[in-house]
């Protein structure tokens, strides 16, 4: 199966002929099916703007939801409103919901949302404060202390989801794994190179990457394909020889594809 990939395309950001330019792109890749690792656009649009999407590609869109979709939103609330749309919206699949996805023989597709869980680099001294939070419900005007532990408890939250995905995935030999943060330092690209400890507790979700690595060690006989975005950079990180990061680069206003994987081996076209 060929999957394209695309991360961060905040459609928010694009007029309604860049958002169709968008979904041209992707057809244009000769997909069967999309995978999109989040910030899709933001809490008041994103559903009408999933679905315009879904109709323009008529084929599988699988996706994850990532900070920006929450935006002047509620987490909980955005997720059930993504829920409802999927229920009537066939086109569209929200993998924390879908369960494993077959690709192929061999092959499956799973997802999480993944959070900024403030486990690695400076959560408490860093002077960054996103528009996270400040805009979405759960984190406004949180005191640092308490946001750290929002964050850790998000981050828990995804990790557990994963979790129990794996543990549906049966005997697939290649796991696809989309998520929107990355999990793992090494997978943080910005400007090239990792992200800081000011911007780490932010850009890394560490709950899940102790998840992927602890799978990986259980079932010797499995690769992990793992996409992700969040920090816009791009860049490949390798863990282990079956546990391999892929960040997807993406730019506000701009129409990219990460990439257009062939499932059966695992490699980008
Ligand atoms: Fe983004
Ligand atoms: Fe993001």
């Amino acid at each position: 199966m060929k999957l394209a990939w695309a991360t961060d395309v905040h459609l928010d950001h694009l007029t309604p002929f860049g958002r169709a330019r968008c979904a041209e792109a992707l057809r244009a890749s000769g997909c069967d099916a999309v995978v999109l690792t989040g910030d899709l656009s933001q809490a008041p649009l994103l559903c009408v703007h999933l679905e315009e999407l879904a109709r323009a590609l008529a084929r599988p869109v699988y996706f994850v939801l990532g900070n920006h979709d929450f935006y002047e939103g509620s987490i909980v609330e955005v997720r059930a409103a993504v829920r409802e749309l999927c229920a009537r919206e066939a086109w569209l699949h929200y993998l924390p919901d879908a369960g494993p996805i077959p690709l192929d023989d061999e092959s499956v597709l799973v997802g999480v949302d993944g959070f900024g869980d403030g486990r690695l680099g400076r959560v408490i001294e860093t002077p960054i404060v996103l528009n996270d939070h400040l805009l979405v419900r759960e984190l406004a005007g949180l005191p640092r202390v308490h946001l750290a532990a929002r964050l850790a408890e998000l981050g828990d939250a995804e990790a557990r989801a994963l979790e129990a995905l794996l543990a549906r995935v049966g005997a697939a030999r290649r796991v696809v794994v989309a998520t929107h943060v990355p999990p793992f330092r090494e997978s943080t690209w910005h400007d090239g190179a990792p992200s800081d400890d000011d911007w780490l507790p932010f850009f890394s979700c560490h709950s899940v990457g102790e998840v992927l690595r602890a799978h990986v060690e259980a079932w010797p006989s499995r690769s992990l394909t793992v996409l992700c975005g969040h920090t816009h950079g791009a860049g490949v990180a390798f863990m282990d020889e079956r546990l391999v990061v892929h960040t997807g680069a993406a730019e506000y206003g701009e129409i990219a594809i990460a990439g257009v994987l062939d499932t059966s081996c695992a490699t980008f076209l």
